[in-house]
């Protein structure tokens, strides 16, 4: 069983309350609720694993027993874009793994993180509003794949940081995402999306475009300050603030 204290005594600050369960259906969803019931920026829920882990576009995250599956609640007191949230947590997440092995972590726009052209990592932050429509929280989830066996559709795209030869402790890797997201959140946002950008796997890489019926290809050119990507197409430069994109590994 993941061990709490373990993960609080190396956090570098008293911000987040850190509680660690056995299983749950999606530590999204319970904080979510935590914070419709008043819950304080910080409020911070690890499962051992999640019986409906889910990930961007209503798809699930597979979440067996061995992986991290942590979120976290802020309560932003500006106007803040849930996107902005999921890149510069996706650049926490990068630097979180590399403190702890000799790694290069690439994210893929917008919110996966790929180890070796697999993906090893998602990220999923949503807005919580308030019953007037208003956004009073935002919860940030991250779920990644340390250990065990993924299901056989998975196997030829994600991975776990197992076969790459690392062993990672559940609790230093919560403790080391705690303390980047921290760091990450405290420095101005371009230096958190400057980095997010030379980690990127797809800028000028040819990537398949994919935004609800719509699928197009396109070369990937850049990465806004708000997290929203820039593309090239047959018809001219585009933005996009939402949708996928795949690229040929
Ligand atoms: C994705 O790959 O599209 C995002 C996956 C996000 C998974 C994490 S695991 C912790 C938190 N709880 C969830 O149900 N989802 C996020």
């Amino acid at each position: 069983m993941l061990n709490r204290e373990q993960i609080v005594s190396q956090l570098n600050n008293a911000r987040f309350s850190v509680m660690v369960v056995e299983q749950t259906q999606s530590t999204n969803s319970d904080l979510k609720a935590l914070a419709l019931s008043g819950a304080p920026e910080g409020t911070t829920l690890i499962a051992e694993r999640q019986t409906g882990g889910r990930g961007r576009r209503g798809r699930t995250f597979c979440s067996p027993q061995g992986g991290l599956y942590l979120s976290t609640l802020l309560r932003p007191t500006a106007p803040i874009h849930p996107g902005l949230v999921t890149c510069l947590a996706a650049v926490a997440a990068a630097r979180a793994i590399e403190s702890l092995c000799d790694l290069w972590v690439e994210i893929k726009w917008v919110n996966d993180l790929y180890l070796n052209d697999r993906k090893v990592a998602g990220i999923l932050a949503e807005g919580v509003l308030d019953p007037g429509g208003a956004l009073t929280a935002v919860v940030l989830g991250i779920g990644i794949n340390l250990t065990g066996t993924l299901p056989e559709e998975l196997a030829t795209i994600a991975t776990t940081l197992e076969p790459e030869g690392v062993a990672l402790s559940r609790e230093d890797l919560a403790a080391a995402f705690l303390n980047e997201w921290e760091r990450v959140q405290t420095a101005p946002v371009e230096e958190g999306m400057s980095e997010y950008r030379k980690r990127s796997l797809i800028i000028e890489r040819e990537v398949t475009v994919v935004q609800g019926n719509d699928t197009y290809p396109a070369t990937a050119i850049g990465i806004t300050p708000e997290g929203h990507l820039r593309v090239r197409t047959a018809d001219g430069e585009r933005e996009l603030s939402s949708g996928e994109v795949s690229v040929r590994l």
